[in-house]
């Protein structure tokens, strides 16, 4: 199967190029930049895609990939450069760049100029979204212009004698309107690429490959309550039998309402024969005491989760079970670190990593190494797996810890369960809850007055958040409908006790992060 190679130079784009690439049933992987000038089989590639990126072109020292991009042409691999792509790719060719002179950020109407498959089927004028402060100032000589924005900038151009086209404008992004039809105009009728990349049929072919891996000794799974780890289980199970996995929930106390006996359950039902459920949320919270600065919180978590596990791990192994192998939920996006900051992964892989130190002499099986989480979701779904798993929001593997902001102790953690509950409940309800990416509340440590009945009460405030993002890297607020906002406000304060406030928090990310902790 020929594979989409997306070129990552940085920023926050390449994960979600790789994505649409898929998402139009096409394998893609993404190289990091400094990789393109390795050794790579050209046989397996169907097309190049080079990615946005923060640098300005005339900065930095690009020569190597300008070399590999000068043979990718040669050979020609059809590529498709996106902003500092395309400029990379028209200066690759001979054209010029110009710095920071016509810089355009957000929704730009360009116009296209002439006809060319890569905007077959598109209307004249488009709002793309642009984000970018270098442009083409001219074409390379043999380079056809293809589409101009408002602003007299480049938008898009050709290169006739090869199969190479720039875009200026993101076409990954949802506000590009045409970005889907581009891209699949690009991969269809530029690289000739069949439709082959299915991954919700995957699963059979998944165990499979594990069942060739896996040869002999048992595994331990540790199974966190959400739709990863889970479905990596399962398909171990599936592969090696499910009386050779151990599965391992450790009740840290900070999970959500009903988490632990939902993943129990599942695990159950797909024939998993060995589960243990460590409750450890007495001694959690025992570490936990005191603790109000929130990367304690996390580092004491992760270091306590990871001592439970090793502990119980070497139980199992004094008891005679020969464990030969871990399973991890681990998926694309956290092993591919793309030049973007700030993730979840870095702190998912963090956790992982201190695991690994400790369960170090256990072989690592990562089923769902290649797979973006919505893939997961389809794999997942074809198991058989709850629908209230598979469509669950992320959630911090610190849990409740992070939105309980100050100490946690057993009443904070009541109260941020009981408020979180209720905004699941409700987003269900209004039919959101899969629209967005997230939605929560968070503990304040601040008490406010208020009145419940004839009485003055001096009580806690709730914060809830419902954001809306691609990728987590950036999020908006969701315009939530008011009636849902009331509908959680007037439930929070009656069901919750202690609470007399609710706010709603209408900040993007950045500059703030889509927890609040
Ligand atoms: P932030 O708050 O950094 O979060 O904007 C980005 C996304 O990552 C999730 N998140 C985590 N996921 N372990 C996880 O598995 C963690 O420690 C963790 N911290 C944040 C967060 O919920 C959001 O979706």
């Amino acid at each position: 199967m020929k594979k989409v190679l997306v070129v990552d130079f940085g920023g926050q784009y390449a994960h979600l190029i790789a994505r649409r690439v898929r998402e139009l049933n096409r394998f893609s992987e993404i190289l990091p930049a400094k990789e393109y000038g390795g050794s790579l089989n050209w046989d397996e590639v169907g097309a190049i895609v080079l990615s946005g990126g923060p640098d300005s072109i005339n900065e930095k020292d690009e020569t190597l990939v300008k070399r590999i991009l000068e043979e990718t042409i040669k050979r020609r691999i059809p590529v498709l450069g996106i902003c500092y792509g395309h400029q990379l790719l028209a200066a690759v060719l001979g054209g010029e760049i110009a710095r920071g002179k016509r810089k355009e950020y957000g929704s730009t109407s360009i116009e296209i100029l002439v006809e060319d498959p890569m905007f077959k089927g598109i209307p004249k004028k488009q709002i793309v979204w642009m984000s970018h402060s270098d442009s083409v100032a001219s074409l390379p000589r043999g380079a056809e212009l293809l589409a101009m924005t408002e602003n007299g900038v480049i938008a898009s151009f050709r290169h006739i004698s090869s199969l190479s086209y720039g875009v200026q404008f993101h076409p990954e992004v949802k506000h590009t309107e045409i970005g889907m039809r581009i891209l699949e105009n690009f991969l269809t009728l530029i690289a000739s690429l069949e439709k082959n990349w299915y991954p919700k049929d995957r699963a059979a072919e998944i165990v499979a490959i594990l069942r060739t891996k896996i040869t002999e000794g048992e595994a331990l799974s540790a199974v966190s309550g959400g739709v990863d780890s889970l479905t990596a289980t399962i398909l171990t199970s599936k592969a090696i039998g499910g009386e050779k996995v151990h599965a391992v929930i450790v009740d840290t106390g900070l999970l959500r309402e009903g988490e632990v006996e939902e993943a129990e359950n599942a695990l159950r039902k797909a024939g998993v024969k060995n589960i243990y459920v460590l409750n450890r949320s007495t001694h959690f919270l025992s570490k936990l005491k005191g603790v109000e600065d929130p990367e304690s919180k996390r580092r004491i978590i992760a270091e306590e989760f990871a001592e439970a596990f090793e502990e119980f791990a070497s139980e199992l192994a004094s008891s005679g079970i020969k464990l030969k192998y871990l399973v991890q939920g681990t998926i694309y996006p956290d092993r591919i670190e793309s030049g973007a900051v700030g993730s979840g992964s870095d702190r998912i892989k963090s956790h992982h990593n201190i695991i690994m130190r400790k369960v170090g002499q256990l072989e690592l099986v990562e089923p769902l190494a290649e797979f973006y989480k919505d893939e997961v979701r389809g794999i997942a779904r074809n198991l058989g797996i709850p629908e209230s798993i598979v469509t669950k929001h992320p959630f911090p593997g610190p849990g409740l810890a992070i939105r309980i902001l100050g100490e946690v102790t057993e009443e904070a953690l009541e109260k941020a369960r009981k408020a979180n509950k209720i905004v699941e409940e409700e987003l269900r309800e209004f039919g959101l809850y899969e629209k967005v990416w997230q939605g929560f509340a968070v503990l304040l440590p601040i008490k406010s007055v208020g009145v419940k009945g004839d009485r003055r009460s001096y009580e806690q405030a709730v914060a809830v958040r419902v954001v809306e993002s691609e990728d987590a890297m950036t999020a908006f607020p969701s315009r939530v409908p008011w009636e849902l906002l009331e509908k959680i406000s007037s439930r929070i304060v009656n069901e919750v006790p202690g609470i007399n406030r609710v706010l709603y928090d209408i900040t993007t990310k950045p500059p703030a992060t889509i927890e609040f902790e």
